[in-house]
């Protein structure tokens, strides 16, 4: 059954649940393809209802987060609104009483990780019958997932979509005085929210600067989980940057799932990505990265700013997908494998010490060994550092799951294979032309396997280990690149000579 010919009359039928329809509709490929212009409002007046800034009082939470950094940073704001009710947050299943699944749908594999935990969690609520379950994320956004809860894990107690987050206090208290799944998921929602609290932690902060996609690559369900693009107001980014900096945070990353895209849907402003950046370079924080980009939209503006450096790393993740124009037409990129190439020779020219990343998917519907030798060539041609590889996945209700997926398994995984080892090749070769550089790297913490080892990373985004006194941790230090591996650089620590204000 495809997305537009089902209803959610199912869903209101199922055993138990009240009718929910104001509340869920369900995606369409059709309707989210003509969502128009309408009114985007930023509201600034959030708060927690009174009655709910106690609830979590004496009660603990535990977020499982999946996928992207979008998803990421979106724990940051649930555990927020968490810490704002009273709760306080734990890492041990057995104390929580609060257990929420922030998914991600991008891929099958991502799905079936949290259906299985599912699974696992009916014994939890067995014993515990007090417990809250909530699915939330870019999987509550698909009405398959929906009517698979329903059906397979009726004892999961809310779902929330990725426009729901702010609605959080309510959909507790709802959890928590109704027997029934409490489903709360708009399929179009062209508003902002500012003022959301966030748990930040660490040294390094996320800033979303957009939400949503508008591209509809064929293959994608961001455009239907995530919604039409809005931007973030330009003064609302560049204050929350400018109190981070205050707190002291080293690092910020702008997140958008297509931030070529920023300010396009500003009617009384010009402004774009490249004006955002500039004026977070004059802002007094150490580094400022971005991500994701689209080659289509990057422009020469964007990359004039990146050239000036100062905060501004030198490193761009610029996904290409494929090598081959005939499969990227396919894909609906809107860009050719000359035009991408042609893109990486500006920013080249520009920035002749900027390090690129990029994703890649293999095994599209119709990639046939030639297409798949092109994205080979383009990889090398490029130079990439790394990249993020990835089998198709056909997503329910996107152009490219009608299309007949006819590259053989077997075949999909050995291009993988391929794949990865000539990202593996290119890898080591950039790093061992670094053997010898002192290179500036910031302190993120110890080793994950040996705790005397500090780890950094290079400006341009590379990991490098070395030994040092434990207060670098959180700042920036000087390193000498002695000892480069495939994916990590060893280095020793150098007193002198000190780091550039930037
Ligand atoms: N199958 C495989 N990979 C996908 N991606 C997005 N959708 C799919 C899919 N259906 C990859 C793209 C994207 C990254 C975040 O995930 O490479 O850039
Ligand atoms: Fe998905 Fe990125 Fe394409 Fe948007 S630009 S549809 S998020 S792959």
């Amino acid at each position: 059954m495809t997305r537009e010919n089902q209803s959610s009359t199912d869903l209101k039928s199922a055993p138990g649940v009240k009718d929910y329809s104001a509340y869920f509709q369900p995606p369409s490929l059709k309707d989210a393809k003509k969502r128009g212009k309408e009114e985007i409002q930023v509201h600034y007046d959030f708060s927690i209802p009174e009655e709910m800034r106690e609830f979590g009082a004496g009660k603990r939470y535990l977020i499982q987060t999946y996928g992207c950094q979008m998803n990421e940073h979106d724990t940051e704001t649930i555990k927020g609104l968490l810490d704002a009710m009273g709760y306080t947050s734990t890492e041990d299943r057995q104390e929580a009483d609060l257990i929420l699944f922030n998914t991600c749908a991008v891929r099958e594999n991502a799905e079936d990780k949290v259906f299985g935990e599912l699974g696992h969690m009916k014994v939890l609520k067995q014993q515990r019958p007090g417990l809250m379950l909530g699915v939330c994320g870019c999987m509550s956004q698909e009405e398959a997932v929906v009517n698979r809860i329903l059906s397979k894990h009726p004892f999961v107690d809310m779902i929330f979509g990725t426009h729901n987050i702010h609605r959080l206090p309510h959909i507790l208290k709802e959890a928590a005085f109704s027997k029934e799944m409490v489903i709360e998921v708009w399929s179009k929602e062209g508003d902002i929210i500012e003022n959301l609290p966030k748990k930040r932690e660490g040294i390094k902060a996320w800033v979303n600067i957009m939400y949503g996609c508008d591209k509809f690559c064929t293959y994608c369900i961001v455009p239907f989980t995530r919604g039409k693009e809005r931007s973030r107001r330009p003064e609302d980014v560049l204050a929350e940057v400018r109190d981070l900096a205050r707190q002291g945070f080293q690092e910020v990353m702008l997140l958008g799932q297509n931030v070529n895209a920023y300010g396009k849907d500003f009617e009384d402003i010009d402004y774009t990505l490249g004006d955002l950046m500039d004026d977070v370079r004059k802002i007094d924080i150490p580094r400022v990265r971005f991500t994701t980009s689209h080659p289509r939209d990057f422009d020469d503006r964007l990359i004039e700013v990146l050239a000036k450096k100062g905060n501004l790393m030198e490193h761009i993740h610029l996904p290409v997908q494929s090598g081959s124009t005939e499969v990227l037409k396919r894909m609906s990129r809107k860009y050719s494998r000359e035009s991408y190439l042609e893109l990486v020779g500006k920013i080249r020219v520009a920035i002749p010490d900027a390090v690129l990343t990029t994703d890649i998917i293999v095994g599209f519907p119709g990639e046939t060994e030639e297409q798949f030798e092109d994205t080979l060539s383009l990889v090398k041609e490029v130079g990439f550092d790394a990249a993020y590889t990835f089998i198709y996945s056909p997503r329910e209700g996107t152009p490219a799951a009608a299309m007949e997926d006819n590259v053989p398994e077997e075949v999909k995984k050995a291009r993988l294979k391929r794949l990865n080892d000539a990202m593996a090749e290119l890898s080591k070769a950039s790093n061992d032309a670094m053997a010898g550089k002192v290179v500036e790297v910031l302190v993120e913490g110890e080793s994950k396997y040996n705790p005397d080892i500090l780890s950094a990373r290079t400006r341009t985004n590379k990991l490098v280990h070395f030994s040092g006194p434990k207060d670098l941790i959180g700042k920036r230090a000087m390193v000498k690149i002695t000892q480069p591996k495939t994916w990590l650089l060893m280095a020793e620590w150098l007193e002198e000579p000190a780091v550039s204000p930037f």
